[in-house]
């Protein structure tokens, strides 16, 4: 499918060499004093290069030459400073790029578009921006600085701002960043509060988010979440990660974030690259509300469209499977008397979705390689035949006989070379048996990845989010797409919005999931979830694997969460393929709440953000694509919660069963959390639902039109 343009706009001048308004402005108090601050901090002969606005005037983005012709962009919204100049550049393999630039030429562009997402949180997404593209020239100051070039492209939007740098065709062939400069400097860093996880530990992405002041964070992950003083929300994160290194945010002197880029396996560079090329997009989206860093579709809109063709094949579906078990440990991704990848084991499953309307049966262990210490050992796998006690085509053909299909799984426990070298004949076999979905997996610690450029050779280490990386997983989605086969990553690199140019690449994990309420050590804690919609859920879809209705994990470990809650993970953390994650004896028990689990959809007309505060709750409502029907999902934190919640999403003029599941009184994770009520009322978009919430709980909500 292509981006389809709805619209064009005629290009015109954007705003670039005019002064910043052409309205009078009300400045506040604290915006002033803010951008007197960094005023007077900048040096004398700071110079206004170009300045952009977004097409609704709300974000402006204004480039200038420093001291010494060094480039820094500023940002502000409405007026306010947002990012106080913020210096650019890079420390390459032949020196540092970042002094003696020359403006040469610039340009703009504005584009308003509307692009059809084949599956996903909405249908039609606009893309709307102005664009700058300013062309620079290093002054050659001696011989070893031969003039080099680079360009800065900035697109604007209402909702926040990418910029990429573009490395021309050049002298130089190569080039070696040894590091980026990029900076993001809060223009009200010292009362912006982050949520955060730190970077470069050995559990990945798998971390609890902090909160604490910007001046707290050490080296953090991105999506960052920001909030200043004066309660604008802002993230920073990047888009189209493609041959290049991660970018993590260190804090440096004055409290500026400083991009960090992840390391490779020669540690002189963490990116090598030949020229043309452009980096990732740096991202910044602002908004006033929590909920509109989640309602943004900026990281998408600054992907290239679509670059696989028809993606009609994948049908967004939810799925069962032998996994819940394995973490309980009741059974083994081993071979032996619990092995759970049996035959008899998994046309169980098979019949349990077929029962229920579930596309896919996910099955773990079904390969050789897990016998053991297999997290050590990811160069025993095999993924071209399976053990002896499952029959692949046979249930592949018991399956397809009631309309399932197998979800295929790829543990590389990191022994990626391994892996890369039976991609073709693994797809080969699961194309065959019509398992159009792979959970592939990268168990292993942070830089333990395993990469082996020919047979034999010596083995070098990797980092997950390395460029190596990068490149690993597009060489996975092509050759998957190729074979109409659709990708899940766990332990995988951070999502940066290449489902729109890659859309087999459907979902992953790249934070803490539901296994660690199997597991402990500490649990997720009941405010998870709402951290996690405005964290991690702004770059894409997560594999959460929702729906544990039995409440309980190891060794009768209560999860920090009630049965309601259980049900609106289901909508408020979107993935078009979503676990049905409990064992079927659990649905059993609680067939009330199975029955929101088996009608609500997986993919979206529309989505939108009731409400929501960053680590407290989180209401989101979304449009069933090809129906009418729409669902709402409410998660809170460990404090019981009424929440007022209009519903003007609904069509107008028409009336709703509101089919409720919520929590019933007392409900509470850890005293009560069986406390639920299954109820209809009719309503109507003028209506208003009091959503009230207890610790540790949610509700979810079916509106079938009358
Ligand atoms: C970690 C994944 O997140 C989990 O879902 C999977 O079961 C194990 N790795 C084994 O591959
Ligand atoms: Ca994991």
């Amino acid at each position: 499918m292509r981006d389809r343009r709805l619209t064009a706009l005629p290009a015109r001048h954007a705003r670039a060499d005019r002064t910043p308004s052409r309205r009078p402005r009300t400045w506040h108090l604290s915006a002033l004093t803010a951008l007197l601050a960094f005023a007077t901090a900048l040096p004398a002969t700071a110079a206004t290069l170009a300045r952009i606005a977004s097409p609704g005037d709300v974000l402006t983005v204004t480039l200038e030459s420093q001291h010494e012709d060094r480039l820094a962009y500023r940002v502000e919204r409405k007026g306010t400073p947002v990012i106080a100049p913020s210096r650019l550049g890079f420390v390459l393999g032949d020196g540092r790029l970042e002094r003696n630039l020359e403006l040469v030429g610039q340009s703009s562009r504005s584009v308003d578009q509307t692009w059809e997402q084949p599956w996903g949180e909405r249908r039609l997404t606009r893309n709307r921006y102005n664009e700058l593209r300013a062309r620079f020239a290093e002054k050659p100051v001696d011989a070893r600085h031969p003039g080099r070039r680079i360009d800065l492209v900035f697109r604007v939007y209402d909702d926040g701002i990418g910029f990429r740098y573009e490395f021309p065709e050049q002298a130089a062939k190569e080039v070696r960043i040894r590091q980026e400069l990029t900076e993001f400097a809060l223009a009200d860093a010292a009362r912006t509060t982050a949520w955060w996880i730190p970077a470069f530990e050995w559990n990945r992405e798998e971390y609890l988010y902090s909160r604490t002041p910007l001046q707290q964070i050490g080296t953090a992950q991105t999506p960052l979440t920001l909030r200043t003083g004066d309660g604008l929300h802002v993230s920073i994160h990047e888009a189209a990660l493609v041959d290049y290194a991660g970018m993590n945010l260190a804090r440096g002197d004055g409290d500026v974030l400083r991009a960090a880029l992840t390391p490779g396996n020669d540690h002189s560079a963490p990116v090598v690259r030949a020229t043309p090329f452009t980096t990732p997009w740096r991202t910044i989206q602002v908004g006033e509300r929590a909920g509109d860093l989640a309602q943004s579709s900026l990281i998408l809109n600054l992907n290239e469209p679509n670059a696989i063709g028809d993606v009609s094949w994948f049908t967004p579906a939810k799925y069962v499977g032998v996994w819940w078990s394995l973490h309980l440990e009741t059974e083994t991704w081993g071979t032996g008397p619990k092995h759970g990848a049996t035959t008899a084991n998994t046309r169980r499953y098979i019949d349990f979705a077929a029962a229920n309307g579930f596309r896919g049966v996910l099955v773990e262990g079904w390969n050789p390689g897990w016998d053991g210490n297999w997290f050590a050992n990811g160069w025993g796998f095999d993924f071209t035949r399976a053990t002896p006690d499952f029959d692949l085509e046979g249930l592949a053909k018991y399956a397809a006989g009631k309309g399932v299909h197998l979800v295929g799984h790829h543990e590389t426990a990191c022994a990626v070379s391994h892996y890369e070298r039976q991609l073709p004949a693994a797809l080969d076999l699961y194309a065959r048996n019509g398992v159009d979905v792979v959970k592939t997996g990268y168990v292993c610690d942070a830089g333990d990845i395993q990469r082996q450029d020919r047979a034999g050779g010596p083995v070098v280490r990797e980092w997950h989010e390395g460029q190596w990386m990068s490149n690993h997983h597009l060489r996975v989605l092509e050759a998957a797409a190729k074979r109409h086969v659709a990708v899940n990553s766990h332990e995988p690199i951070k999502d940066t919005g290449l489902r729109r140019t890659y859309p087999n690449w459907v979902s992953r994990e790249g934070a803490r999931g539901m296994e660690f309420a199997a597991w402990g050590n500490p649990p997720n804690p009941p405010e998870h979830e709402a951290t996690l919609v405005f964290t991690r859920m702004l770059a894409g879809p997560m594999d959460f694997t929702p729906g544990i209705v039995s409440l309980k994990g190891r060794n009768g470990q209560l999860l920090r969460s009630t049965l309601a809650k259980q049900l609106a993970l289901y909508v408020v953390l979107y993935s078009p393929i979503q676990m049905v994650a409990d064992l079927p004896e659990h649905y059993a028990e609680h067939p009330d709440a199975f029955r929101f689990i088996q009608d609500v959809a997986v993919d979206w007309e529309e989505s939108v953000v009731v409400d929501g505060e960053v680590g407290e709750y989180a209401t989101i409502a979304r449009k069933v694509r090809g129906g009418d029907a729409w669902f709402l999902g409410s998660v809170g934190d460990d404090r019981p919660r009424s929440l007022r919640t209009p519903l003007s999403f609904l069509e107008p003029g028409r009336r709703y069963r509101a089919e409720i599941y919520r929590d019933g009184a007392g409900a509470d994770w850890e005293k009560n959390p069986f406390a639920f009520v299954r109820e209809t009322r009719e309503v109507g978009r003028d209506d208003v639902l009091t959503l009230e919430l207890g610790r540790g709980g949610g509700q979810a909500i079916r509106f079938v039109p009358l």
